[in-house]
């Protein structure tokens, strides 16, 4: 494991898919998407219609999830930094999913197309869908959409978070179906800030916009099919990771080791002696930095804390840290089988 290799300071802290039933379908027994009628859409229809199968075939091999598994953990060794962005490829792949309109979702890969591939949100994600293109190259059956959700589960795992139960099942889509055929709308993932690139007075009150953020944030999650503790549950992701100047625009970790798995993000946020500041970059987006300018929140992040009932959550999670990690793990796991049918016990 990765993380034993890397335990010093730096480090610390489709088997069954042949049915067209799995684009057609939104179930998922572990969320609330669960009552979802089976609705015939016009993507399963049109697309079936005219080929009579799947529209890429990734029929699978029990027991090959294995071997994708440890191609992933020697991506992860042989970079570090790889597995914060890997887990943040899952979960953008995922976080499209709409219970009303019953599509998006990690299901047909599409985050490797264009344009939600150009999509301002998966900025900085290019590069880890192309890291992941020798694991696939080496796999042909194994479906993208089934790849990226792995290899987020994977970098939990090397990162120390923990187990992640993954299926398998996912199909592929081709370039170009169009939004009748399930292409989702740019604006279903969170922006980090509702105010960002506004001009910043000296002094804010805070009230209007955390309200005007939890809004959007609840508006967001809720569409997935996520309750207010699930949120924060997996808001605590951002234990790992940094933001990148070049893609987001904001800079710095949220923590101190931000590739320890942990419930520091919660401690973090709350410890008051960090003096978190508010402070707008040269490129008009505003943050949090600590005192001593090591870490960072973003003022979705600061929202956590501003908002009653997520405030509640995010104590009880520094608290726990156990509780967070099976919390964690299980709405990860809802997350990335939003939208998906037919899954299958990989055993990975
Ligand atoms: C309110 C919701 C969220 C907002 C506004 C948000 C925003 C952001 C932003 C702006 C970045 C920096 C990207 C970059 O510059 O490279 C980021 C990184 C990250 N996010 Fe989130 N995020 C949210 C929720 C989540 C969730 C639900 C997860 C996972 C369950 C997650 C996992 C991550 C990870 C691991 C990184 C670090 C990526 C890296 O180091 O390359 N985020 N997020």
């Amino acid at each position: 494991m990765f993380r034993r290799l890397f335990s010093n300071s730096a480090v610390r802290a489709g088997l069954s898919l042949g049915s067209a039933a799995v684009l057609g379908h939104c179930v998922s027994s572990l969320n609330s998407v669960s009552s979802f009628r089976d609705v015939d859409l016009p993507f399963a229809s049109s697309l079936f219609a005219e080929s009579r199968k799947p529209p890429v075939a990734t029929i699978s091999k029990t027991g090959d999830y294995k071997a994708v598994r440890t191609a992933i953990e020697q991506l992860i060794s042989e970079d570090i930094n790889i597995a914060p962005t890997l887990l943040r490829l899952a979960w953008h792949a995922s976080g499209t999913f709409s219970r009303s309109h019953n599509n998006g979702g990690s299901s047909g890969g599409r985050i490797r197309h264009s344009p939600e591939r150009q999509w301002g949100a998966n900025v900085g994600l290019s590069p880890v869908m192309d890291a992941l293109e020798k694991i696939k190259a080496a796999n042909p059956w194994i479906s993208y959409s089934d790849l990226y959700t792995l290899a987020g589960v994977v970098a939990i795992a090397e990162m120390g978070g923990p187990k992640v139960t993954w299926r398998s099942g996912r199909l592929d889509v081709p370039k170009g179906t169009g939004i009748e055929n399930g292409e989702v709308e740019d604006g279903r993932l969170p922006n980090a800030d509702v105010a960002s690139k506004q001009p910043v007075p000296a002094y804010v009150p805070q009230d209007g916009w955390s309200e005007e953020m939890a809004s959007h944030i609840r508006l967001i999650f809720n569409r997935m099919g996520f309750n207010d503790r699930e949120i924060v549950a997996l808001i605590g992701a951002h234990a790992v990771g940094r933001c990148h100047p070049n893609a987001s625009g904001y800079e710095g970790p949220w923590t101190r080791d931000p590739f320890g798995f942990t419930n520091s993000f919660y401690v973090e946020l709350l410890n008051a002696s960090n003096g978190w500041h508010k402070e707008q970059n040269s490129n008009g987006s505003v943050q949090y930095w600590d005192k001593n300018r090591e870490i960072m929140m973003l003022p979705a992040d600061m929202v956590f804390v501003q908002d009653p009932i997520f405030y509640g959550f995010v104590v009880d999670y520094a608290n726990n840290a156990d509780k967070w990690s099976s919390d964690f793990a299980a709405a990860f796991q809802k997350l990335l089988e939003l939208g998906c049918a037919n899954l299958q016990d990989a055993n990975v």
